[in-house]
């Protein structure tokens, strides 16, 4: 055999001999950053985790922001991704009431103080109702609102 020809067959050789490795590793059932809760897409890209599903707005528009229990226990509930506080309504308890949580005078975040019953602005101290409505400022236009109800053991609100 000749030297060229016996050089071909070992470059042939070493990359069919490496094909396999390469396939396995490009593979997207061999991706570790997808857990075993998330789908694939058609694509090997992930589309949403189960609990992405469970935490998303209901059919009617309604999203879980915590349990009553969690309510009751912490006086008020918090979700910082949709700016969104609930508090049981000073004036009837049986009912809940969800205000933006950022504060129109520059967008701080506004905290329940459930002993002054008011909604307090850490930063340049606004002071906001329970509904809303500006206590004192500097802030002058009140909190938005949002509709917000308990069903069961769950607090919902109507975030659009
Ligand atoms: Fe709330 Fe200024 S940002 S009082």
């Amino acid at each position: 055999m000749k030297r060229r020809t016996f050089l071909t067959w070992i470059g042939v050789g070493g990359l069919a001999s490496s094909l396999p490795v390469a396939w396995v590793a490009c593979s997207p059932n061999n991706s570790s950053d997808i857990s075993s809760s998330e789908t694939i897409d058609s694509e090997g890209g992930p589309i949403v985790s189960a609990r992405d599903v469970d935490t998303g707005p209901r059919e009617d528009g309604f999203t879980l922001i915590g349990t009553v229990a969690e309510l009751d226990d912490q006086g008020s509930l918090t979700n910082k991704t949709l700016d969104v506080a609930v508090i049981r309504d000073p004036a009837d308890n049986g009912t809940v009431i969800a205000v933006n949580s950022r504060c129109t005078h520059q967008g701080c975040r506004v905290n329940w103080d459930g002993g002054a019953k008011l909604f307090t602005c850490p930063c340049h101290g606004s002071r906001f109702n329970p509904d809303g409505s500006v206590a004192n400022g500097p802030a002058a236009v009140p909190l938005g609102s949002f509709e917000a109800k308990i069903e069961e053991d769950s607090v919902l609100v109507k975030v659009s």
